[in-house]
């Protein structure tokens, strides 16, 4: 009964916008590699991870309060107090760590097996900038729970770029805004994580997967 009620919805929509050649093209009747190494799945596991983050970076937002004085008290509420929340908090904490290693062990299996090489050039170039942005997004999110690792943490890794010649001085007053890890640090960060750099990537990975639809994947299908 229900099964045939599914099908007449899908048979409605599939004679207006003609779904089925496209499944078949992309999915059912696709042609893909007869083997694969276990290697290939860390590309798709960093897509996955990346999709859990936003995800769970979605609920903490209705809790979290980008602020010095409110940071941290709104991080233990959502672990003590929220139903569930240690759970999303610690998965999207696990969730950030395990991005990072799953785009680098993409990258080292791309750079092992040469796959940079032409057609699949830009496909290299996009995933540098892919890990690039990764690691700033999990860097700017260390400073969203204010607590002295983070504090630390981020004056730290905000010293860095202190190291380039003749403007380093200046790109740092620009990332702390300001001389010291303020508030405004906080809610620089804050935007950066929660939008700018997921947007970018979202982006990104739009252009990676388009790129790798073109080439198709680096072995004979
Ligand atoms: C957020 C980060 C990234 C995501 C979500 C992602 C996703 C993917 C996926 C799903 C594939 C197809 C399956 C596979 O070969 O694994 C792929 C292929 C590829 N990626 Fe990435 N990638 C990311 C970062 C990178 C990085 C950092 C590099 C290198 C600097 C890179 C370079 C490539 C190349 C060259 C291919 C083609 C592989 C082939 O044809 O066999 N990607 N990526």
């Amino acid at each position: 009964m229900i099964k045939r009620w599914l099908q007449n919805i899908y048979e409605w929509f599939d004679q207006r916008y003609h779904i089925t050649p496209l499944l078949e093209e992309n999915v059912t009747k696709k042609m893909v590699p007869r083997t694969l190494s276990w290697a290939s799945c860390f590309g798709g596991l960093a897509l996955l991870i990346f999709l859990v983050q936003v995800f769970t970076g979605m609920l903490l937002l209705m809790y979290y309060k980008p602020h010095p004085q409110t940071a941290w008290d709104s991080v233990t509420f959502i672990q003590s107090n929220v139903p569930m929340g240690w759970l999303i908090q610690r998965t999207h904490a696990v969730g950030a760590n395990l991005m990072i290693v799953l785009v680098f062990m993409h990258m080292a299996r791309v750079a092992y097996y040469k796959i940079f090489r032409a057609p699949r050039e830009l496909h290299w170039v996009s995933g540098v900038i892919l890990a690039l942005l990764t690691t700033t997004l999990a860097f700017t999110g260390y400073l969203l729970p204010w607590t002295q690792l983070s504090y630390w943490g981020a004056k730290v890794g905000t010293e860095i770029p202190g190291a380039v010649p003749v403007i380093g001085e200046q790109i740092v007053l620009w990332v702390r805004r300001g001389p010291n890890i303020s508030g405004e640090t906080l809610g620089f960060f804050f935007s950066l994580h929660i939008w700018i750099l997921p947007a970018m990537i979202s982006g990104f990975i739009a252009m990676h997967a388009v790129m790798i639809r073109r080439t198709g994947i680096s072995r004979p299908l």
